[in-house]
């Protein structure tokens, strides 16, 4: 079997963090949401994986290179604009040819690995599999239909009246006749080639697609709270270690991971948090499910439920700072420059919360 991740593109919904950056390279506990998805395609026994790409793309292949940290072959497709998923599978047919493949959202995050669930694809004679997941509010999902008999009957976008509670998890796999659905439908009235119409004619025309119910967490980072939530789920999931300094006047408890060359003065650390490579934190207080990535100084401030991006400064803030996702480069401080006021420099799309 082969792997294809969906890298390309816009990422408006979480503008500004991804306004001139991959979404899917945006860290959770740490590390970029795509390295954990080629993480888990390897850990199924694929190593050949293409990776669709947009206007991102250099950032993605400067990120990834050729794939040898994870011992994989990676080819990239390019994708000229975001077209849909189904148009993202058909410009995949010569990285693909006729072998069965497992096709992965570069945005996803799920709990456990797939590799069962590849492993049964692999050995079965079904043409397609989807993975679907009970969610509280289907009419936000491409929802999934089941007959009497558990298999699918219809798939529908986004329903207004949604007839059942399974969402589509953004992982699906196929064998080679998924190439004449992509070929057989139109555009959607949003422009797109979806996927869900690619399936639909699939179980039309009387090909088999497996629904496969997945029971743990499944997290599309679209949104900034969809990445806070991905971050508390992984950080709570992780195997935490100390590989920095920690100072005698701190305090870190067993679910804090800190980084090589990171410090650790004067501070309170409460996990589960991670304190990435080469960051400093100072006179702080930080608190659970917060991930601060490499390179980021924290003085004299307190953190909590959020996640900070690299090269960042946080200097002498007044209030706790919390469910905030911060980018990279920012600098977040306290003023006493008269007169007393807000002092901002904010990018196209920034959001601030004040009290
Ligand atoms: P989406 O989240 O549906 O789209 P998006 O990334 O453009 O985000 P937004 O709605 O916030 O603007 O895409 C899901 C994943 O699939 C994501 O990793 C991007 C990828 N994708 C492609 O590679 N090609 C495409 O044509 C589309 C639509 C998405």
């Amino acid at each position: 079997m082969k792997g294809l991740i969906l890298s390309g593109g816009k990422g408006t919904r979480l503008y500004p963090i991804t306004f001139n950056r991959a979404k899917q390279l945006v860290p959770v506990a740490n590390k970029p949401v795509l390295f954990r998805v080629i993480e888990a395609i390897k850990a199924a026994g694929i190593d050949e994986i293409g990776i669709v790409v947009g206007d991102t793309g250099e950032e993605i292949r400067h990120a990834v290179g050729q794939g040898k940290r994870w011992d994989v072959e990676i080819t990239y497709i390019p994708q000229d604009a975001p077209l849909g998923l189904a148009h993202a599978v058909k410009i995949s047919r010569d990285f693909l040819g006729d072998e069965r493949f497992v096709m992965f959202l570069g945005d996803n995050v799920i709990e456990g690995g797939i590799s069962g669930l590849i492993r049964q694809f692999a050995d079965s004679d079904w043409n397609g599999q989807v993975v679907l997941t009970e969610v509280d509010q289907p009419q936000h999902y491409g929802v999934a239909e089941l007959d009497q008999e558990r298999r699918i009957k219809r798939l529908v976008e986004k329903p207004r009246h949604p007839q059942s509670n399974l969402a589509l998890v953004g992982i699906y796999m196929f064998d080679q006749h998924i190439f004449d659905a992509v070929n057989a439908i139109q555009p959607s009235w949003r422009g797109e080639l979806e996927i869900t119409d690619a399936i639909q004619w699939l179980v039309d025309n009387g090909y088999l697609v497996h629904p496969y119910i997945h029971r743990g967490w499944w997290i599309d980072t679209g949104k900034p709270i969809d990445m806070l939530d991905a971050n508390n789920r992984v950080l709570a999931e992780l195997t935490h270690y100390s590989n920095g300094y920690v100072d005698r006047a701190s305090k870190i408890d067993h679910l804090v991971t800190v980084e090589a060359g990171a410090e650790i003065i004067n501070s309170v650390i409460r996990g589960p948090a991670i304190i990435g490579a080469d960051s400093r934190i100072v006179n702080s207080y930080v608190g659970p499910f917060t991930s601060i990535y490499h390179d980021t100084h924290i003085e004299d401030s307190e953190i909590e439920h959020s996640i900070v991006l690299d090269h960042s400064r946080i200097v002498g803030v007044p209030h706790r700072i919390e469910d905030s996702i911060i980018g990279r480069e920012v600098e977040i401080g306290y003023s006493s420059i008269k007169p007393k006021a807000y002092k901002m420099t904010l990018g196209d799309h920034s959001k601030v919360g004040l009290l």
